[in-house]
């Protein structure tokens, strides 16, 4: 239902002509003149749906009191928006597997982050439009109103599948807790007996995907990072950095940062930074202490970016595998060029990636982050082609598998503490998409940075 509303809200604001700004802050509503601004909060938290209704009835007003002939937006939007309320429709329908309980913040997540990005880019298309083309006016007030039926035929629709969601997700629920007190009732396999920097114990759990929102590019972006810097330079502590790959899913030659998180959600203030050497190669770069990380294009290097000289440092990775050699993979495919894969946590700086002189299976190094030497290396018995990806935190490797399109599993975990390693771990998450191309754990807000199909994820760890 609030999908649909959402949706109408933005259709109705968008053929009206109406600015409509999405913040990350500050809710708000207001008319003046023959205009309305909504701010919608774009957080976290969950569905605001009160506000929502409000600013919904808000909508509604307005269309009363603006005339007809204010309806003056070319009938490519509405065919744009049909699509939309298609796309919508679809998306519908795939939350009807993600569920696991929960409704209104699962709902929330999906919905509010997808609805942000598509209004920004409708608002976009608008602006486009509107300057160039002012003709089409009264006969579309009709369609206008076709349509605005159709969202509330879609509307009712959608309020028949959440109430069937409810009772699917409740059996699901319980499904769930007597498979917990069954895992309960096996003995819990691994304490590591790392001293010190990591007090707050093993990890036991990945929440459910915390926020989710399609990345600033569009969808035909699949591989791509993101997150924030857990070292950042004074004054940078806010930044939120996105990169994506180019379309050859190889290829990347920008950093995108925003100066908040609140800009990185509203798109807003985007500054880019182009390579002026070494372009990137896969998704494995990461941001630590004011410099980007990566797999130079094309070579068995890494390369780090500073951000605020803008220099680049080269250096080879020794018998790394790469161009790719030694990829991340799924049964059926693999994440190419994913040979080497940044990491950060508490103890700084890691590269995971494999070597010939270890059959391919999983290498991990500790890097000095200033001139990229190793500090020590591991190697597993993990091959790397047999994971989807891999994290580490507090100096232990844990590496993901691809249970099915909707839950990805961590089952290996190495310490480079005590060299232990197991396989049999299972702790499993939900994934927004099928695909997982980046993953980090960043050690500042203990969150795991995920990029999946397009998709900027994050997700809370928990620890015991
Ligand atoms: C819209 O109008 C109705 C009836 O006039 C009023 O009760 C409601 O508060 C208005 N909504 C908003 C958000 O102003
Ligand atoms: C609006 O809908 C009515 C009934 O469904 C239909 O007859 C009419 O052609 C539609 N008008 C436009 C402009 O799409
Ligand atoms: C890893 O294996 C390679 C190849 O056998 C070997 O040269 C290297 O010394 C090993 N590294 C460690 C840290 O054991
Ligand atoms: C890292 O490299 C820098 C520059 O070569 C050096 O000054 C520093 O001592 C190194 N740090 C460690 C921990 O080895
Ligand atoms: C993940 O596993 C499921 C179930 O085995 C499979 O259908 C799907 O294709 C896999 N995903 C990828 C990307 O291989």
């Amino acid at each position: 239902m609030y999908t649909m509303a959402l949706f109408t809200l933005a259709a109705a604001f968008f053929l009206l002509g109406i600015s409509v700004r999405v913040d990350g802050n500050v809710p708000h509503r207001a008319r003046v003149g023959e205009r309305c601004y909504c701010d919608l909060q774009a957080s976290h938290g969950t569905f605001p749906w009160r506000r929502f209704a409000q600013l919904h009835s808000l909508s509604g007003n307005c269309s009363r009191t603006l005339s007809a002939k204010q309806f003056k937006e070319p009938i490519d939007i509405i065919g744009v928006i049909e699509q939309g309320l298609q796309k919508l429709a679809e998306r519908i329908n795939e939350l009807e597997e993600e569920y696991d309980g929960d409704l209104y913040s699962i709902v929330s997540f999906r919905i509010i982050e997808i609805e942000s990005a598509e209004l920004t880019d409708l608002i976009r298309q608008l602006q486009e439009l509107n300057s160039k083309n002012q003709e089409y006016v009264a006969d579309h007030v009709v369609k206008v109103q076709n349509i605005t039926n159709k969202v509330n035929e879609l509307e009712e629709y959608d309020r028949f599948k959440v109430i069937k969601e409810h009772r699917n997700s409740l059996i699901l629920k319980r499904s769930l807790s007597s498979c917990q007190s069954a895992l309960l009732a096996t003995p819990t396999p691994y304490v590591s007996s790392k001293p010190g920097t990591c007090s707050f114990g093993k990890l036991i759990r990945v929440s459910n995907p915390k926020s989710s929102m399609l990345n600033h590019f569009g969808t035909s972006y699949r591989y791509g990072s993101w997150g924030m810097d857990p070292l950042p330079a004074p004054g940078k502590e806010d930044q939120y950095w996105l990169t994506i790959l180019s379309s050859s899913n190889r290829y990347g030659n920008k950093i995108r940062v925003f100066s908040s998180y609140g800009k990185f959600l509203t798109h807003s203030g985007p500054v880019d930074i182009t390579f002026k050497t070494h372009n990137a190669q896969g998704s494995g770069g990461i941001m630590y202490n004011d410099a980007y990380y990566y797999n130079c294009y094309n070579l068995d290097h890494l390369c780090r970016f500073d951000m605020t000289t803008q220099e680049i440092l080269s250096v080879k990775l020794p018998d790394a595998g790469f161009n790719d050699k030694f990829p991340y993979c799924t049964v059926s495919s693999c994440y190419g060029y994913s040979d080497m894969d940044l990491a950060t946590d508490e103890n700084g700086l890691w590269v995971l990636y494999a070597t010939e002189g270890n059959f391919g299976n999983l290498v991990i190094s500790q890097l000095n982050a200033t001139d990229l030497s190793i500090l020590q290396s591991w190697n597993t018995t993990l091959y790397k082609r047999s994971a989807t990806n891999a994290f580490l935190v507090c100096g232990i490797v844990y590496a993901t598998r691809n249970l099915s399109s909707e839950v990805e599993e961590i089952f290996y975990i190495f310490d480079t503490t005590t060299g232990v390693e197991r396989n049999d771990l299972a702790i499993r998450f939900r994934k927004v998409l099928p695909g997982i191309q980046y993953i980090n754990y960043n050690p500042r807000d203990m969150m795991l940075y995920v990029y999946s199909d397009a998709y900027v994820v994050s997700y809370n760890l928990f620890f015991a």
